[in-house]
């Protein structure tokens, strides 16, 4: 069993609930004000060892409370924290989030995320059958750095590019599995994508980001569950039909199922209907970092699916 290395993000969300999403300029009244670990990168570090995979976060946070909670927390699901750095004088990253009707609005502050360098991804020994596991809310040179080096120590590498940015296409050449949304996707291969599109249009558009069926790429797509390209095939896994309260953390959840899969040697045919009923798991809860299910509450979904 291969163990998970992510380096990414760590935040302290500070999440507020309220009947619908205000509109420019507009003041509402919200319900309550709430504070969840998160962070892409922590959330899918969370996710993978919740679901049994050894794993190790790379990051940093500041020399703060938040930076403190969020090492307590990430400690309790035991990740190895080793390799995460604290800064001084910069703050814990933050993201302020707004939850209603079960959609989100985010924006992230980066702050000591953006002090992950080159050097802190490199620190970390990687081997064959080890998942390397990153996504956009670190710098992209250390994004990159990372995947050199897990690739040169022939491990398999997940990136997720969220948020969405644009960025030199050569990194996708040291990208085992790319796994994004629907917007993400749209960004990457210029051109619009809505959820309601029709299959053909995700396929086209996620074959031109792929070179000789390189990288496989899996699609998520809330509701439709997941479009893949798998070793030149399309693959379509519906999502489970839940009641969602908050879809925060769901792709991150997705993400850390598949390296936990991967890394405990499943193809990536077989793990994404295990990583889709985990999301769908996610979305029953309120919050990112503690909404991640055990594998014990996976095993159980996936039974009823089957029974
Ligand atoms: O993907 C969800 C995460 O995005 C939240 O936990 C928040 O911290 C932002 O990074």
């Amino acid at each position: 069993m291969g163990k998970i290395i992510v380096a990414g993000s760590i935040n302290m969300d500070v999440v507020v609930t309220a009947d619908r999403h205000p509109a420019i300029g507009e003041t509402i009244a919200g319900h309550e004000v709430l504070f969840f670990p998160g962070g892409k990168g922590a959330n899918q570090a969370v996710a993978a060892a919740k679901l049994g995979a050894t794993t190790t976060l790379i990051g940093c946070t500041g020399a703060d409370a938040f930076g403190h909670e969020a090492r307590a927390f990430l400690a309790a699901q035991g990740i190895d924290l080793a390799n995460i750095r604290e800064v001084a004088g910069v703050a814990t990253g933050t993201a302020i989030i707004t939850v209603a009707a079960a959609d989100n609005t985010i924006v992230v502050i980066p702050a000591a995320n953006a002090r992950v360098s080159p050097a802190d991804v490199s620190a970390v020994t990687l081997a064959p059958g080890d998942v390397a596991v990153s996504q956009f809310e670190i710098p992209l040179p250390a994004v990159t750095a990372f995947f050199v080096h897990a690739r040169t120590a022939g491990a398999t590498t997940i990136l997720n590019p969220a948020p969405a940015m644009t960025f030199e296409r050569k990194l996708l050449e040291f990208v085992d599995v790319l796994i994004l949304n629907e917007t993400e996707l749209g960004i990457l291969a210029g051109t619009e994508l809505r959820s309601t599109d029709e299959d053909a249009r995700f396929i086209d558009a996620a074959r031109s980001l792929q070179i000789a069926g390189k990288p496989s790429i899996c699609v998520t797509l809330g509701k439709r569950g997941v479009i893949a390209l798998v070793d030149g095939q399309v693959l379509t896994e519906p999502a489970r039909v839940v009641d969602a309260i908050d879809t925060t953390g769901a792709g991150d959840c997705f993400v850390g199922a598949i390296a936990a899969r991967l890394a405990a040697g499943d193809p990536l045919q077989s793990a994404l209907g295990y990583a889709i009923a985990a999301a769908s798991i996610c979305v029953q809860r309120i919050g990112a970092g503690p909404s991640m299910p055990t594998a014990a509450e996976v095993t159980a979904v996936l039974k009823e699916v089957r029974a």
